[in-house]
C-alpha cells in the first residue's frame, strides 16, 4: 500500500527484511525482541507491516489477532522519523483493518517508564485498564491499555 508521502510505502514483512528489523529494534529497547521471535510471528500469520522510506525500513507494527480483538505486540518508528506522524499512520490503518475483519478491541502493554508511548497511546484514544507488577523481568510494571474499534 502506498501512504501519502510518494517514497513511503506499507507492506508486509518478509524473512528477508528481519536484518533491518532488528537493528531498529536493538537501537528502540532495553530488551529487544531475538530475530527468531519475529521470524516466528511472521510465518504465524500475524499482522507483520514495514514502513519503508526510500526502500529503507524505518518502522513496523506486529499485532495478533486472538478471538474477537488483537494484541499489539510491537510498534516502533525509528528515531530520526518520529513526531511526523507516522506512528498514527500505522495506526489508522490497523484500526482499518480491524473494522474490515471486525475485530472489536485492541490491547497492549507498555513499559510504565516510557513516556513517549504512553502519551501516543493516550493521544490515539487508548485507555489504562490495569497495572501488571513486574510483568518486565519482575523489575518493571506494564501498563495495559485498550481502545475499542467503532
Ligand atoms: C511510540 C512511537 C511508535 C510513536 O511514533 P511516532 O511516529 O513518533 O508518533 P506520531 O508522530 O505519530 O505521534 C502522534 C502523537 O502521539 C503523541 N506523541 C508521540 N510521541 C510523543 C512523545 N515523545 N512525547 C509526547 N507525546 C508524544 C503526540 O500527541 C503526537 O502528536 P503530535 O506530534 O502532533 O504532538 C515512537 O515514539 C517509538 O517508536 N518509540 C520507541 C518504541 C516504543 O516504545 N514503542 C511502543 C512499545 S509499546
Amino acid at each position: 500500500m502506498k501512504s501519502d508521502a510518494d517514497d513511503l510505502v506499507v507492506r508486509d514483512l518478509e524473512p528477508g527484511d528481519l536484518h533491518w528489523v532488528t537493528r531498529i529494534e536493538r537501537r528502540s529497547f532495553s530488551d529487544p525482541w531475538p530475530k527468531h521471535c519475529f521470524l516466528i510471528t511472521i510465518m504465524g500469520g500475524n499482522i507483520c507491516w514495514g514502513l519503508f522510506a526510500g526502500g529503507n525500513l524505518i518502522g513496523y507494527l506486529i499485532a495478533m489477532p486472538d478471538r474477537d480483538r488483537i494484541h499489539l505486540a510491537n510498534l516502533v518508528i525509528d528515531h530520526p522519523y518520529r513526531r511526523r506522524g507516522l506512528g498514527r499512520m500505522l495506526m489508522q490503518k490497523l484500526y482499518e483493518t480491524a473494522r474490515l475483519r471486525r475485530w472489536q478491541c485492541i490491547t497492549l502493554e507498555v513499559r510504565s517508564s516510557n513516556e513517549a508511548a504512553i502519551a501516543f497511546y493516550e493521544a490515539e484514544g487508548f485507555t489504562q485498564m490495569a497495572v501488571e507488577s513486574g510483568y518486565y523481568q519482575g523489575r518493571e510494571d506494564a501498563l495495559i491499555f485498550n481502545r475499542l474499534i467503532s
